[in-house]
């Protein structure tokens, strides 16, 4: 039994059960025993992201920051706010890219690397030095309280937020609670814990099928509207794998999207070594867009990762790619790694790319 599973089941044993998006948010987020708030060392035997794949990843989004900045009147001070930053990498690829290559752009970057766990910010604290000794960095727990001009992104971060489960039976939306009996978790079928899962269902129209699961990411939604009445002018970008509600919630979803992920193995055994194993559930970005616009972020773009990086990388024949110096079979390598990024049978179709824009007036786009 892991330490989370013993807490959880005292918890459970005194309280009664518990939301499913409790126990994932603790899975997930337990100061002490969570799966994000260890150090990041073991992370590549469970899963990697585009970040991982190559830093062509990282200097394709600089690239999208520029065209952002010049839209927004090239502003002496752009706030760039990185959600969920982890050890820093992907902050590394976009600010070692802008210093060599985008330097107007990088003059007036303020990059804020934002990661919950204490030890990944001390983790991107010690990648990231040159840039926060020159300014152009810091490393936060929390996402600035006003963002003057900028852009708030994200990589992977809303798959990764505490989601509530629910099944329609008979007609009626019930959630999914943690039980215990005979000595494991088990799902405890009761009414909603809460009415904002009716409003997140009853506002995007949907209509579960009858013994459909499914999520209601919540966390998601809030964190989205506050986002936007944080920013002033400028853009959120969001990366991550999911659909529009319409899809997210058809009948070929009826077991819902939730996954548990250890050793690059995928399962749905969600209640299996808490806290030791990764779990997400799809993005809806039907919600993101209309929670969004709660806090006046409206749409700009929604396209998959293959679009989005094609327009970024074709008008220089995605010369981005190479380092100076690199061997023939360098540059071959790199061009493979570029394709699990951008084909559709790779990461490219899998993930979305949802932007949205505030404060940025029209003459500006
Ligand atoms: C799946 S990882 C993605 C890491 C990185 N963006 C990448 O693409 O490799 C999600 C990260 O978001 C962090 N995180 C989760 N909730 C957060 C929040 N509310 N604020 C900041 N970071 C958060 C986690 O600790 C974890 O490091």
């Amino acid at each position: 039994m892991t330490p989370l599973e013993e807490l959880l089941r005292e918890r459970i044993r005194r309280y009664g059960p518990i939301p499913f998006a409790d126990f994932m948010r603790e899975c997930l987020y337990h100061p002490v025993h969570g799966y994000y708030s260890t150090a990041e060392s073991r992370r590549f035997t469970d899963y990697y992201t585009s970040v991982d794949v190559h830093p062509v990843f990282g200097r394709l989004l600089a690239r999208k920051f520029a065209e952002m900045w010049e839209q927004l009147g090239r502003p002496k001070e752009f706030l760039l706010v990185e959600a969920g930053a982890g050890v820093g990498r992907l902050a590394t690829h976009i600010l070692d890219f802008c210093a060599a290559k985008l330097p107007e752009l990088y003059r007036a970057l303020r990059y804020v690397a934002v990661e919950q766990s204490f030890s990944r910010r001390e983790q991107a604290d010690a990648r990231l030095g040159r840039h926060a000794k020159d300014g152009h960095l810091r490393v936060s727990q929390e996402i600035p309280a006003r963002i003057p001009t900028g852009c708030v992104f994200s990589n992977e971060l809303m798959d990764a937020l505490a989601a509530h489960r629910v099944v329609m039976e008979k007609g009626v939306l019930r959630e999914i609670f943690v039980g215990r009996d005979s000595g494991k978790f088990v799902d405890v079928v009761a009414p909603v814990s809460t009415c904002a899962i009716n409003e997140y269902f009853g506002t995007q129209g949907v209509t579960l099928n009858e013994s459909q699961h499914a999520e209601a990411g919540l966390e998601a939604c809030d964190w989205i509207a506050e986002v936007g009445r944080r920013i002033e002018s400028g853009f959120v970008l969001t990366i991550d794998y999911g659909h529009r509600a319409a899809e997210l919630f058809d009948e070929r979803h009826m077991r819902g999207t939730l996954l548990a992920y250890r050793e690059h193995r995928v399962s749905e055994d969600f209640y299996a070594s808490p806290g030791e194993r990764d779990l997400t559930a799809h993005v809806n970005f039907t919600a993101l867009e209309t929670w969004g616009k709660r806090s006046g972020l409206e749409t700009a773009e929604f396209t998959s990762q293959t679009a989005f990086l094609l327009a970024l990388g074709q008008g220089n024949e995605f010369a981005d790619l190479y380092d100076a110096g690199q061997s023939e079979s360098e540059q071959v390598r790199a061009r493979l790694q570029l394709k699990t990024l951008i084909y559709p049978e790779g990461m490219g179709e899998r993930f979305q790319v949802l932007v949205q824009r505030k404060g940025v007036i029209a003459e500006q786009i």
